[in-house]
């Protein structure tokens, strides 16, 4: 389980991109597995049969910038291409934006190994 406490290795900002913070980050490591639900799909970000891995430089459906995470949080993947079901806008979950942003966050910063998985 994840800790309550601060990531155990400081995200240096400078890598982080405008408006996001490692705050922001810690909030999205929170929601992703917990009530986001994100880890249903993608487990604890390495993706499989539902999802794809969020871990790796390699996107899907987005360029990998943090605004094209927050929009694709917020409109979900209807026609999935290499998945079978879709995912639902903000997951399907009561989302508000703050907390999008937050997740994508998360996951930018698990993309470029900001932070560790599971973290
Ligand atoms: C019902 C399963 C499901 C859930 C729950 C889910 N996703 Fe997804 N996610 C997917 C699928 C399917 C795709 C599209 C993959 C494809 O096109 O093959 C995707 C794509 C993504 C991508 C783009 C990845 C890429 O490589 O382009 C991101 C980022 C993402 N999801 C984040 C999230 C976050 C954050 C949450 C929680 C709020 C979440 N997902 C919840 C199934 C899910």
């Amino acid at each position: 389980m994840r800790e309550e406490s601060a990531p155990a290795a400081p995200i240096d900002q400078a890598l982080l991109p405008d408006g996001v913070t490692a705050t922001m980050v810690a909030e999205g490591g929170e929601l992703f597995g917990g009530g986001g639900i994100c880890f249903t799909c993608h487990l604890d970000g390495t993706g499989g049969p539902l999802a794809p891995d969020l871990t790796d430089d390699l996107w899907v459906n987005v360029d990998g910038e943090y605004g094209s995470i927050v929009e694709l949080v917020k409109t979900g993947v209807p026609k999935p291409i290499k998945h079978p079901g879709a995912m639902l806008p903000r997951a399907g979950m009561p989302l508000t934006d703050p907390q999008v942003e937050a997740l994508a966050a998360y996951v930018y910063a698990l993309s470029r190994g900001l932070v560790a998985v599971g973290q």
